[in-house]
């Protein structure tokens, strides 16, 4: 049976995953779960986020399902950077290799409604972020925070910007076959040479595919004024980061927007959010996101694109007929969760 680890993290990431992993035994009962500590409750079970034996048991995976974590009440400033819980996540990422991340923002047929752009600009949206993972100012060295200054360093090899290319141009031929790689380059050397890279790889292996260029700043301003400008959107780690949640507002919400992070190995799945404590625990978490994040599961991990488009049909029909609180409706998490259910 394959095997999945599952961290349901903190904050609403336990109770989007316990939507998720309700629906996902609907579709898939054969797959077989064990739950882990991770985040805050990683460090109350093992005193870190991301514990030895979490770690071994999700490189030994098939496929890691993980909710959200953090959301350290107050100042972190007390707290080492390496055990926060943020830290848990970028080293379970680095040690799973997943250097692709996959974020899909899609406004479906009928939900139009749910944006809050005009129905014409949002209507159609079908949009895949490519945001590379592992390199960047998340990883780069030196860093650090020392009296009277803090640094990060971007920095990027040509390996790591050869396979992040590479994995966007291979979407876009199964989609409209346009990628439009996204950087600042008028400004950083890091950026010239992702720009130089991405072009290299494209004239070598993929000149069927339209690549464009554009700078991040008028990338975020196009996003919402006319999105349907894009196809794929090949970044490095920080503007995807940025970019995704300003993408999630074009269906309604930052509930609805799913990832899959890929490498050579075990896939790591999450929504894009985060453990939002400013809702935790009311049962109004929008699980959307983390039921599509487990579809993605089914496609990437297991190639069962059957299940995984039945959960992605049952979403939709529940976001329009059991909309959640943060897209105008009234249900809960229980609520929309039934009606997901009840569509399968
Ligand atoms: P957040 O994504 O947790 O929340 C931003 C806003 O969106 C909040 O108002 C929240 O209520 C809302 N929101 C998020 N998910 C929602 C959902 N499913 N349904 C309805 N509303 C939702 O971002 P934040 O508040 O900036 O961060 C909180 C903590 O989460 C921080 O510690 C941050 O580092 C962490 N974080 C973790 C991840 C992750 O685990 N992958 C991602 C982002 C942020
Ligand atoms: C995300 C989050 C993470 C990131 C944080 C929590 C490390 O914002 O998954 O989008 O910046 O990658
Ligand atoms: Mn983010």
């Amino acid at each position: 049976m394959p095997k999945v680890v599952v961290l349901p993290g903190d904050g609403v990431g336990p109770e989007v995953v316990s939507c998720a992993l309700e629906v996902l035994k609907a579709v898939a009962p054969d797959l077989e779960y064990s739950e882990y500590a991770f985040g805050l409750a990683g460090t109350e079970k093992y005193g870190r986020p991301l514990g030895d034996e979490v770690l071994e048991a999700a490189l030994g995976a098939d496929a890691v399902f993980m909710g959200s974590v953090g959301g350290l009440p107050g100042s972190t400033d007390h707290v080492a950077r390496e055990l926060r819980p943020e830290s848990g996540l970028l080293a379970l990422r680095k040690a799973l290799g997943v250097y692709a991340n996959l974020r899909p923002t899609k406004v479906y047929a009928g939900l139009e409604h749910l944006s809050p752009l005009k129905p014409e600009i949002a209507g159609g949206v079908d949009i895949l972020i490519l945001r590379e993972l592992l390199g960047g100012a998340y990883f780069g060295q030196p860093r650090g925070l020392e009296d009277g200054q803090g640094f990060n360093t971007i920095r990027y090899t040509t390996a790591e910007v050869q396979r992040a290319a590479r994995w966007a141009f291979q979407a876009a031929r199964g989609r409209s076959g346009r990628v439009c790689s996204v950087d600042k380059a008028n400004v950083l050397e890091v950026s010239e040479f992702w720009r130089r890279v991405v072009v290299e790889v494209h004239q070598a292996e993929f000149s069927d595919i339209e690549l464009t260029h554009e700078y991040v700043d008028s990338c975020a301003m196009i996003l919402v004024k006319n999105p349907k400008r894009y196809d794929v959107i090949l970044t490095e780690n920080l503007f995807g980061d940025i970019l995704s949640d300003l993408a999630s507002v074009l269906p309604g919400s930052l509930g609805l927007l799913p990832s899959a992070s890929l490498g050579d190995r075990v896939g790591l799945y999450e929504p894009i959010h985060g453990s939002a404590p400013d809702i935790a625990g009311q049962g109004i978490a929008n699980p959307a996101a983390t039921i599509l994040s487990a579809a993605m599961m089914l496609t990437y991990s297991f190639n069962r694109p059957d299940q995984a488009r039945a959960l992605e049909g049952a979403v939709q029909k529940s976001l329009f007929s059991h909309p959640t609180r943060d897209l105008g409706g009234v249900s809960g998490s229980r609520a929309f969760t039934d009606a997901v259910l009840a569509q399968l």
